[in-house]
């Protein structure tokens, strides 16, 4: 089970250490692999008060090249040079809001693979999809533009259960995880309004290798709790 906590647009650097100390005293389960995903200027605070422990840092993205005139990116060099494990990368709020693309999101995790990162690539479909009908072929797409390696796990996350509370049935989960895993033999989290009462039920699932958590990830006590409920399940 992996258990990782994007952070999104929050917690700067002293924030960020002085979560992590906490996260780092929490006693958390050995049998559940924790990550948290801090904004790129709490990377290196959090990598910091995470040494020698066996929880990861990852980014929320990662350019596809290594160098050059990309301003406000970050490349996986770079990222590597501050003790960073891994990335995000097509989270559903980048294609909403900052024009990511099925092309340019496989672009970054090839880059990000080949720059010695993990990465956890984000799928999922919007409300509109779903009611379409189009569930299916939106995942087979987006998944369509991604090529199978060891340190790459998928992210299942509706969007319409982003941030909204609402989260997928555990069957709604398992088919769309099934179909992905259908197309790409890796681990698979599921993502949206995962919170400690509904996460136990999620991860039972056989399906469910883990959970992307947003909200429920910036408070110690809730994301502790889902962490425990992970290694339960
Ligand atoms: P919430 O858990 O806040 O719904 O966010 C999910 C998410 O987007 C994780 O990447």
């Amino acid at each position: 089970m992996l258990i990782a906590g994007n952070w999104k647009m929050y917690k700067g650097p002293r924030e960020a250490a002085a979560f992590c100390r906490e996260l780092r005293d929490a006693a958390l389960p050995d049998d559940v692999d924790v990550v948290v995903c801090p904004p790129y200027v709490s990377l290196e605070s959090a990598v910091q008060a995470l040494a020698d422990t066996e929880i990861g840092v990852f980014a929320q993205s990662c350019h596809w090249e290594r160098e050059g005139a990309f301003t406000g990116e970050v490349s996986a060099p770079i990222l590597r040079e501050v003790g960073v494990y891994g990335t995000l990368v097509g989270h559903s709020e980048r294609r909403q809001w900052f024009g990511e693309t099925d092309d340019s999101a496989g672009a970054r995790v090839r880059a990000a693979l080949e720059g010695g990162l993990h990465v956890i690539a984000c799928v999922g479909e919007t409300l509109a999809e779903r009611e379409y009908g189009e569930t299916e072929a939106v995942i087979r797409r987006q998944v369509g533009a991604l090529e199978y390696d060891e340190n790459l796990v998928i992210a299942y996350e509706p969007v319409w259960a982003i941030g909204t509370g609402r989260t997928a049935t555990p069957e709604m989960a398992q088919e769309a995880h099934e179909t992905i895993k259908s197309l790409l033999d890796v681990p698979v989290l599921y993502g949206g309004s995962v919170k400690p009462d509904n996460a136990a039920e999620l991860l039972g699932r056989p399906a469910v290798d883990g959970a992307l958590v947003g909200g429920a990830s910036l408070d110690i006590d809730s994301f502790a709790a889902i962490c425990r409920a992970a290694s339960r399940s």
